[in-house]
């Protein structure tokens, strides 16, 4: 026996069976048998969840073989917005649909089902009075206010696919993504705040259009008033939110639309520098929005569900939005950071508004945790029921912080693995029926085939490590990336024939729990943020005093990941300085993509055929000075040593 005291999560029981009941395991047991034997009957059994116009006949007529076709409920015919809104009235006209917290304090908000169904119908009129049409594309870039839920809803009411931008994004990078996307009416706010700061939002989109110049499409800025800050409006393009919704009638005719027509477009980061626009389907995402979220967050009447993610990421359109509306349910957006301005203010929204599932990334718990026990302490948080968390890996440790301090070791931790190509959950345990193990994302949902393959595709059965694939379409995966389908092919289909490829690596155990490891490509997980190295790397670029940048990820006790980079200057070299580089990084890409730390080298490792050795630049990022493993790929083994010594030059020069 080893005489190393164990720490208090090591004596913890490794599995959790807490609220497992015989009934619920046979039931979900019988659910992953019908998902089995027979896909299409499973899959237009849950499509009856949603409201369709005409009902689909067929479900997958999917390939990942060939040219790659992923579509599902193709002859079916629905607008999502009804699914969200119009067959509620029924029922709970007058419940919640929407709870919004401000960050200043006591500034509230609650839509009823009755109220954002006329909100999101006089803005979809609104947006039809300015010409725009079905399949055309409307960009949202606002802060997390009740405006960006009412915009997106207002889009797929007339067709017209939302492109959500998240507000940290440079004026370079909306630039790109609005001339990508080609987008024809953009909704922003006039700044917006961010604890003590503002962010500028309508200033950042008129610089990015006036980047874009004529090859973008905006005709018009609709600009919601959000902090009251003064902000330049062009005549005859920008118009007030207010203004513009002031005389639309409360009715508006749905727009029926073909479960193939997109419903949004979204952004996200892979190997290349180019952001990929996502494009997700109607029928399928709605379907797929409405089981994972249903099947994972079972809701209950008079529930509320707060999901504290950004609505520019997936996990704000599926478990703010399209999820818990297409629920039923309550769903509650909250405007500000988690510790502002006070620690504590989440625990105390949990309180008053009696949050029954709260949903969280790992970045925010960990910083959640240095607060200390003290502060959740004096909150009543008996209302929580289960406390979900996604979009990185997290340490049993925080796992365990989760369930004892905020859960009372009384709600179960729900610990999904999805991405914004899968839109939903695809990794997740079913409360009642999936004992829990802290630090694993427990299982496929029924319905879900996910494998392990060896680094060349191979598949690894029993308990085995390697590469995370999944073997069948599901309805909400990605039909393909925005005018780029070969891309689209290439990125998710060759690694392994006839299988996607999540990007990730992961380990499965004897009980079949999956572990996911991290990403294996050059993707950095920052605070939940994907962030691609090529996105750095080009936008160092730009800066002609510099030769070459390599940027990696290293591990951050907050960020779960860290950016740092590697520059190699030009021969003449005076005056670049590392945050010189971190600024221009901000400028270009956004400030979430900020720098750790920027060292100067005189080379990069690179193999003989030129291909940076990013693994050997991690690990000297990380503080290694030896043992790193087989270097017979590097052209050059010295530039190992000049690297050690040029970046503990760099540290001692900033100690003193
Ligand atoms: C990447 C996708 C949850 C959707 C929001 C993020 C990582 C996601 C987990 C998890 C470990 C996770 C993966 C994935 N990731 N969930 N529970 N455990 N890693 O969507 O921005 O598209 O990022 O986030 O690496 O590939 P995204």
């Amino acid at each position: 026996m080893s005489s190393v005291t164990p720490t208090p999560h090591e004596l913890q029981p490794q599995i959790i069976i807490a609220g497992v009941t015989p009934g619920q395991t046979a039931a979900y047991d019988a659910l992953v048998a019908f998902g089995e034997s027979d896909p299409d009957g499973f899959w237009l059994n849950e499509a009856k969840r949603i409201t369709w116009t005409q009902d689909p006949t067929r479900a997958s007529t999917s390939s990942f073989t060939g040219d790659v076709r992923i579509r599902w409920f193709e002859d079916g015919r629905l607008n999502a917005s009804v699914s969200c809104l119009d067959r509620h009235l029924k029922e709970r006209a007058d419940q919640p649909a929407l709870i919004w917290e401000g960050e200043t304090d006591g500034d509230r908000r609650t839509l009823t089902y009755r109220e954002l169904h006329t909100q999101v119908s006089r803005t979809a009129n609104a947006l039809r009075s300015l010409g725009v049409k079905k399949g055309d594309r409307v960009a949202i870039h606002l802060p997390m206010v009740a405006e960006g839920l009412i915009s997106m809803l207002a889009c797929a009411r007339i067709g017209a696919p939302h492109v959500v931008m998240f507000g940290g994004f440079s004026p370079e990078g909306i630039s790109e993504r609005l001339v990508d996307s080609g987008a024809v009416a953009v909704i922003t706010a006039d700044t917006a705040r961010r604890g003590s700061k503002r962010i500028p939002h309508k200033t950042a989109i008129d610089q990015a259009l006036k980047h874009a110049g004529t090859i973008g499409a905006v005709r018009n800025v609709i600009v919601v008033t959000v902090t009251g800050d003064e902000v330049p409006m062009k005549d005859g393009r920008d118009i007030r939110f207010t203004d513009l919704i002031k005389n639309q009638s409360a009715d508006c005719e749905p727009e029926i639309m073909n479960a193939e027509d997109p419903l949004f477009l979204l952004y996200t980061s892979g190997s290349t520098g180019k952001p990929k626009a996502i494009v997700h389907a109607t029928g399928g995402y709605m379907v797929w929005a409405s089981y994972t979220f249903g099947t994972v967050y079972p809701q209950e009447p008079g529930d509320v569900h707060w999901c504290t993610a950004d609505i520019a990421w997936i996990t704000g359109h599926s478990c703010v939005v399209y999820g818990p509306l297409a629920n039923g349910t309550t769903t509650l957006m909250y405007e500000g950071l988690p510790s502002w301005p006070r620690a504590g203010r989440w625990w105390d929204i949990i309180q008053r508004n009696r949050v029954t599932s709260l949903f969280t990334a790992p970045t925010a718990i960990r910083a959640l945790m240095r607060e200390g026990d003290d502060f959740p302490g004096t909150f009543d948080l008996s209302s929580l029921r289960s406390l979900g968390t996604a979009g990185e890996p997290i340490s049993a440790d925080a796992w365990m912080w989760y369930y004892e301090v905020i859960g009372k070791s009384r709600a179960a931790v729900i610990d999904t693995w999805w991405q914004t190509e899968t839109a939903g959950i695809i990794l997740g345990p079913v409360v009642g029926a999936t004992p829990m193990k802290p630090g694993s994302a427990t299982k496929p949902l029924p319905g879900i085939g996910v494998v392990v393959t060896d680094d060349k595709g191979n598949v690894l059965e029993g308990a085995a490590e390697g590469c995370f694939c999944i073997t069948t379409s599901w309805p909400g995966q990605a039909r393909t990336i925005w005018q780029d389908h070969k891309r689209f092919r290439e990125t998710y289909f060759t690694f392994s024939e006839g299988k996607y490829f999540t990007g990730d690596g992961v380990r499965r155990d004897e009980d079949g729990y999956y572990w996911i490891t991290g990403r294996m490509d050059d993707v950095i997980n920052v605070s939940g943020h994907r962030i691609g190295t090529a996105e750095i790397e080009d936008a160092v670029a730009v800066d002609h005093r510099l030769a070459e940048a390599a940027a990696v990820g290293i591990q951050h006790d907050l960020k779960g990941q860290g950016i740092v980079v590697f520059v190699v200057t030009r021969a003449s070299r005076s005056g670049v300085r590392p945050e010189d580089i971190a600024a221009v990084i901000s400028r270009n890409v956004g400030r979430y993509a900020a720098p750790e730390k920027v060292y100067l080298v005189s080379e990069l490792p690179k193999t003989r055929s030129g291909k940076i050795v990013r693994r050997l630049l991690r690990k000297i990022a990380e503080g290694q000075t030896g043992e790193f493993g087989d270097l017979s790929s590097l052209a050059d083994t010295s530039v190992v040593d000049t690297l050690i010594a040029d970046v503990a030059r760099q540290n001692q020069s900033e100690n003193v």
